[in-house]
């Protein structure tokens, strides 16, 4: 629904935009940015909720350092979604309950997850393979989890038929799971081709079919694939008549992402509404490079204070290029030496003179500009 807020369960979200769990990427540091970034000259939110990577309910339950890491959160990144992966419905059980009880605000199921090592456990996308054992955990989680605590789903549109995930999603529904999520590719397409509205069309239909005149509410399911900009959200939200939206790489070289889209479903909404008095809203200016820049530095010191300057140094390497993309703007000379040096920043020292250098008019080249732009498309 456009320029809705979403409700699930007990927990009503500042918009209808979730930031998607994406391992290795979306850690706090990076979700408190996203959130923050949706403040940009701008006081009307983006991010609803965001989501941690997918968690091993086992290390959790262990105590072991990684599961701890990935699970960390703090008061700057709420509400928050804990997502636990497997298979066996007393662990995941046990595993929401430890979620609740360490800050999460919702739930998650991981049912989408394509990589070996979670599926060969019969854990992930796995689970649309057996409908029976994904319902058992679902309905497990539920009976441990706190009432104000919700559950929610996060699928694709099946393993390799795209045709799995509106029964699996009403099954989970009569369980109370509180929130679907989809994913508009199957386990077999990986990341290939692109997200398919029409099949999360019949996952939203299906749920809404049965769930419509539910004392409760109907139950929302959120659309995700392929949302990276105010136009193909409003598509993702009129083309399937989803609740909410789920925008995950998108949000990786382009954190207000969540501003602008929910700017332009306000003033779509606007828009449709008309009326010659209404007063009149505008999207919010495109970041400039003091800006970005900042939310560069931002992460850079929030990932040194939450994890360190190992940690820190290993991913400003490795995200550089995707936070520095949209510096590349057209008619500029190259960023590409500033994306350099900071990949060969030795230290935190180092990093943060790239940063100051570049906005000080420095650390450009020539000639490099086509090529960029098309590395940034
Ligand atoms: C590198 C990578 C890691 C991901 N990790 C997770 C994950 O931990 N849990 C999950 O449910 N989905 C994960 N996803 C899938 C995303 O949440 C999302 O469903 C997918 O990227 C499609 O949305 P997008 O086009 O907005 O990126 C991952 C995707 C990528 C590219």
């Amino acid at each position: 629904m456009v320029g809705k807020p979403l409700q699930i369960g007990s927990v009503r979200l500042a918009t209808n935009l979730l930031l998607a769990p994406i391992a290795r990427y979306c850690d706090l540091a990076f979700r408190v940015v996203c959130r923050e970034a949706s403040t940009l000259d701008w006081d009307r939110g983006g991010v609803g909720l965001a989501c941690t990577d997918l968690l091993s309910p086992a290390g959790l339950l262990r105590g072991t350092q990684h599961s701890l890491d990935l699970a960390r959160t703090n008061d700057l990144d709420k509400p928050i979604g804990m997502q636990l992966y497997g298979a066996v419905p007393e662990v995941m059980a046990q595993g929401a309950v430890w979620a609740a009880e360490h800050g999460a605000t919702v739930v998650d199921i991981n049912m989408g997850c394509p990589v070996d090592k979670v599926t060969k456990k019969d854990g992930g996308s796995k689970l649309m393979c057996d409908m029976e054992k994904a319902v058992r955990i679902a309905a497990a989680c539920r009976r441990a989890l706190p009432k104000h605590v919700p559950l929610t789903c996060k699928m694709r549109l099946g393993w390799s038929c795209p045709d799995d995930a509106p029964a699996l999603a009403c099954r989970l529904v009569d369980v109370g799971v509180e929130a679907i999520t989809v994913h508009g590719r199957t386990t077999d397409q990986r990341f290939k081709g692109t997200a398919d509205r029409a099949k999360i069309r019949q996952v939203v239909e299906a749920v809404r079919a049965k769930t419509g005149r539910w004392p409760s509410g109907p139950i929302p399911v959120i659309g995700n694939g392929d949302v990276t900009d105010p136009t193909s959200c409003l598509a993702m939200l009129r083309e399937t008549g989803c609740d909410g939206v789920m925008i995950g790489r998108g949000a990786l070289s382009h954190p207000w992402v969540f501003r602008d889209c929910w700017a332009a479903q306000l003033v779509e909404g606007m828009d449709l509404g008309a009326g010659a008095d209404a007063p009149e809203l505008q999207m919010p200016p495109e970041p400039t490079d003091e800006q970005i820049i900042a939310l560069i530095r931002r992460y850079f010191a929030l990932m040194l204070d939450y994890r360190g300057e190992h940690y820190a140094m290993h991913m400003i390497r490795s995200r550089i290029s995707w936070m520095a993309r949209p510096l590349q703007r057209p008619g500029t000379a190259s960023i590409k030496p500033f994306k350099e040096v900071v990949r060969l920043a030795a230290d935190p020292v180092a990093v943060e003179a790239a940063l100051a250098e570049f906005l000080a008019g420095g650390l450009r080249g020539v000639g490099h500009e086509a090529e960029d732009l098309a590395e940034a498309t």
